[in-house]
């Protein structure tokens, strides 16, 4: 039996050495080693040995099933190594490929443009007041003197809700009465920015929703002059000291008298192309004094207080200051066009 031992062992060892994958292993193991495998039942069989023969064999045995042991786990770990070896190779990770960029976000050039403009009116002590979009009749049209079947209303014609007189605003004036009435009796200087919605055919000029930036300055002894050194002061201040400005009598209901202020064509520099309609001149905002209706309305009373207003459209002087030429780009959400700011 103790020769059966040996030639087991020997049989053994040598099988290990030609295995190659874990499932061979495994299979060994069962035979060998294993509840059911050869050692185990020859070693059952000590039973009909000799009182002399017992001790050497079953030390033997214990001897031979240790080594065994030990030769099985050193030939799983280099099985391992060699399949996880061949693994890697079979699918390489090419660590010198560049990684992949992380996109940088970037402001929208209208958040830019209206950012520069409240720096500037910040600058000159005018604060941001936020006013509603969705506005009513009264505000919108009548508290800005523009009654019902007033042609003037043709000039802005709005989208309607289908509650009655509830409309979305066609400009921010009507931010001119929720101010007004806010800050009554105290001076005001403010500025009120945000989109307003007009009822309007869109081309590469006109949106039917844009933003505007209003202003208000209301107090004592504020004259024409007051209006037009603060806005040309804000012309030189965003568009460069170098830029002329030009104002031109024009028609608002809720301002009296009423100007429209122009900048002269940044592309040309007034010498008239395509951009200004052979003008040399572009038009960014319409102003006035505020009409004593709209004061009244407002709660201040025309004969003591005085003061200016203006509106002016924060896509053109975009356009203006980065020479873009179709106003549709800011809301199609075209990256080609987003990512160049
Ligand atoms: N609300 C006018 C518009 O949308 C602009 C404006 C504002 C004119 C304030 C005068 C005073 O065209």
């Amino acid at each position: 039996m103790i020769e059966q031992l040996e030639q087991l062992f020997e049989d053994a060892k040598s099988k290990l050495t030609t295995l190659k994958s874990t499932a061979d292993l495994e299979a060994w193991f069962r035979d060998t080693l294993g509840r059911k495998g050869q050692l185990t039942a020859l070693m059952r069989q000590v039973g009909s040995l000799s009182k002399e023969e017992k001790p050497v064999f079953g030390k033997r045995a214990n001897e031979v099933k240790q080594t065994l042991q030990s030769s099985f786990d050193a030939r799983q770990t280099e099985v391992k190594m060699a399949q996880l070896e061949a693994e890697m190779a079979s699918d390489a990770l090419d660590i010198t490929l560049p990684g992949r960029r992380s996109r940088k976000g970037g402001l929208h050039p209208i958040t830019r443009t209206l950012r520069e403009i409240y720096r500037i009116w910040g600058d000159m002590g005018f604060q941001v007041y936020q006013s509603r979009e969705v506005e009513t009749d009264e505000y919108n049209f009548e508290m800005l003197n523009i009654p019902e079947h007033h042609p003037a209303r043709d000039m802005w014609d709005t989208f309607h809700t289908t509650s009655p007189g509830m409309l979305l605003r066609t400009h921010t004036s009507p931010g001119q009465i929720h101010a007004m009435r806010e800050y009554h009796p105290e001076p005001i200087r403010v500025i009120l920015p945000g989109t307003v919605y007009r009822y309007e055919q869109i081309t590469s000029r006109s949106e039917c929703q844009f933003n505007q930036v209003e202003g208000l300055a209301i107090g004592h002894n504020i004259s024409l002059a007051d209006l037009k050194g603060t806005l040309s002061d804000f012309a030189r201040r965003m568009f460069g000291a170098d830029r002329n400005v030009r104002f031109r009598a024009n028609y608002f209901p809720f301002t009296e008298p009423s100007a429209e202020m122009d900048v002269e064509c940044i592309l040309c520099d007034g010498d008239g192309c395509q951009l200004c309609k052979h003008t040399g001149w572009l038009e960014i905002l319409g102003s006035g004094m505020v009409h004593p209706n709209v004061m009244r309305n407002g709660g201040y009373d025309p004969s003591e207080y005085s003061g200016f207003a203006f509106g002016m459209g924060v896509e053109r002087i975009c356009m203006l200051n980065y020479g873009i030429c179709d106003i549709r780009n800011f809301w199609s959400n075209d990256l080609r066009f987003l990512q160049q700011f």
